[in-house]
């Protein structure tokens, strides 16, 4: 079974308090998405491989370690795991982006697909896929089988906040796939919302309805 790795830090848990409240405007909310997921990108990466290199200091030759292994890529869920990219590039600079279109119909609550653009190598990289919502898991459930019908086998999920439902959803589909997230809040309400929450992530960070 996948692990569940909740963030502890307390930079995370501050701003995730003002991503949440309803009174933080799209400007505020995408800036704190951004570092929230800076900050997740530094635990998501603790357990990358290294090598040693030889290098020249001013002052001498010496031995020093450079992370080896597979290349990363991360791919956001369209549209609202857009707003988590920067934020990992920063610390990531030559990850390559990946990007999957999946919307959830209103109605059935069943992801609908609508756009894929993939690196070529995406089976030789350890993917990290983006989205800030994890509520009944059908979006990142496709999004992951998606992934690995094209190759992918060495992914990981990180999201800023997650349903238990979602993560129990997203375990029994993929027992493989370790979940990052921000917190885990209590369920899901009638209409498959993350309560508390934060309302939906794609209307609040580009301002839609
Ligand atoms: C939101 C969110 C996830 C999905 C989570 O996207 O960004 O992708 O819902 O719900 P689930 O776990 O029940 O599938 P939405 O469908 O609202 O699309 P958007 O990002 O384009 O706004
Ligand atoms: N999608 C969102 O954006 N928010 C939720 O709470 C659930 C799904």
């Amino acid at each position: 079974m996948g692990k569940v790795i909740e963030m502890n830090h307390p930079l995370i848990k501050h701003k995730l308090t003002f991503i949440r409240d309803k009174n933080t405007g799209s400007k505020q909310f995408r800036e704190l998405v951004k570092e929230v997921s800076m900050l997740m990108g530094y635990e998501l990466t603790r357990d990358l491989s290294l090598e040693t290199i030889d290098i020249d200091t001013p002052i001498m030759k010496a031995k020093s370690e450079v992370i080896s292994g597979k290349k990363l890529g991360i791919v956001p869920i369209l549209r609202a795991g857009l707003g988590m990219v920067e934020g990992m590039l920063n610390l990531l600079p030559a990850a390559k982006v990946g990007h999957v279109g999946l919307y959830r119909d209103p109605e059935t609550l069943e992801p609908v697909e609508y756009y894929c653009k993939l690196p070529t190598d995406v089976g030789e990289r350890q993917l990290i896929v983006l989205d800030p919502m994890l509520a009944t898991g059908g979006s990142a459930k496709a999004a992951i089988t998606f992934l690995k019908n094209k190759g992918a086998t060495n992914i990981r999920f990180a999201c800023l906040i997650a349903a238990p439902e979602g993560i129990k959803a997203v375990q029994d589909a993929h027992p493989d796939i370790d979940i990052y997230v921000g917190a885990v809040d209590e369920k899901l309400n009638d209409h498959a919302y993350i309560i508390p929450g934060l309302g939906d992530a794609g209307d609040r960070l580009y301002g839609t309805k």
